[in-house]
């Protein structure tokens, strides 16, 4: 069994990205909006201002109240858009109840949506040809090559289906020739379906529910939970118990997450690539 070290594949990347935007000589630029006090946003968000700083791109750094208007944060999107230094924006979710979140993100600028999460993002990846792609997932894809984990005929089954995660995820392992089920809160024959996964990605955001009789012997197991359990964090996988059933696992911490803000710096790049200056 290999534990999957997200990590040290997030700082290759990141050193990948650094020497890129220094050869070229350019300076992308990415905004990073918050709205409001939740704990772990401005903790994600901090990291991400840091990511910046670390492969040398230029960050915009917003933190906006909770009472935030939806005009106010609708017209800092737009002054954002039309700013040429700023090549990503990113508003962090969750978003307070009284802000429309699908409206707010709709206003972002396809263009510079790092997030991948825009109609026309996310259609692109449907399409098989995508551009800016969804970072936890792309972050996925990644960990999977680094690792030279095989995809092309398996089955892979995610559990989740998310915006983020899981929709996006879809895509991707159907992209690179898996046979992907999705499971979610109605499916009903769930551990039967996960016990025939070669490739199990468990995106559900619930504490360890995924158990060792869920698990394949042999099976990929990729855990993009972040739960907080009596202050500790931990996945929606069983870590302990399943890790031995395993041919390649991810820990939490230190498996997908390090690699959704690397995601997001790559992300950042490509959009000046494609559609910057
Ligand atoms: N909140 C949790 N994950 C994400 C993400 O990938 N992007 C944004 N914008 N907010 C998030």
């Amino acid at each position: 069994m290999t534990i999957i070290d997200g990590k040290i594949v997030s700082e290759k990347i990141r050193q990948d990205i650094k020497k890129e935007i220094e050869k070229l000589g350019i300076q992308p630029g990415l905004a990073v909006v918050i709205v409001g006090e939740d704990p772990a946003s401005k903790v994600y968000v901090a990291n991400k201002i840091k990511g910046c700083q670390q492969v040398g791109i230029k960050s915009f750094s917003y933190a906006l109240s909770e009472s935030t208007s939806e005009e106010e944060l609708l017209e800092l999107i737009d002054s954002l858009n039309n700013n040429r230094e700023v090549h990503g924006i990113l508003v962090q979710l969750p978003l307070p109840n009284h802000l429309d979140q699908a409206k707010i993100l709709e206003r972002i600028e396809v263009k510079k949506d790092v997030d991948g999460f825009s109609a026309y993002q996310m259609g692109k990846l449907a399409l098989g040809q995508p551009e800016l792609t969804a970072c936890t997932p792309s972050g996925v894809m990644q960990l999977l090559k680094e690792y030279g984990i095989e995809i092309s005929g398996k089955n892979a089954v995610i559990i989740g289906r998310s915006n983020i995660v899981g929709k996006p995820m879809f895509f991707m392992l159907m992209q690179e020739n898996s046979t992907v089920t999705v499971c979610h809160s109605r499916t009903k024959n769930i551990k039967e379906i996960c016990q025939n996964a070669d490739i199990l990605v468990a995106a559900l955001g619930r504490a360890n529910f995924v158990t060792a009789d869920m698990v394949k012997q042999g099976a990929v197991v990729i855990d993009v939970g972040i739960n907080r359990v009596d202050g500790k964090l931990c996945g929606d996988v069983d870590f302990q118990a399943v890790k031995d059933k395993c041919s390649f696992i991810t820990p939490v911490p230190g498996g997908v997450g390090p690699m959704t803000i690397t995601m997001l710096l790559y992300n950042t790049l490509k959009a000046y690539k494609l559609y910057g200056k």
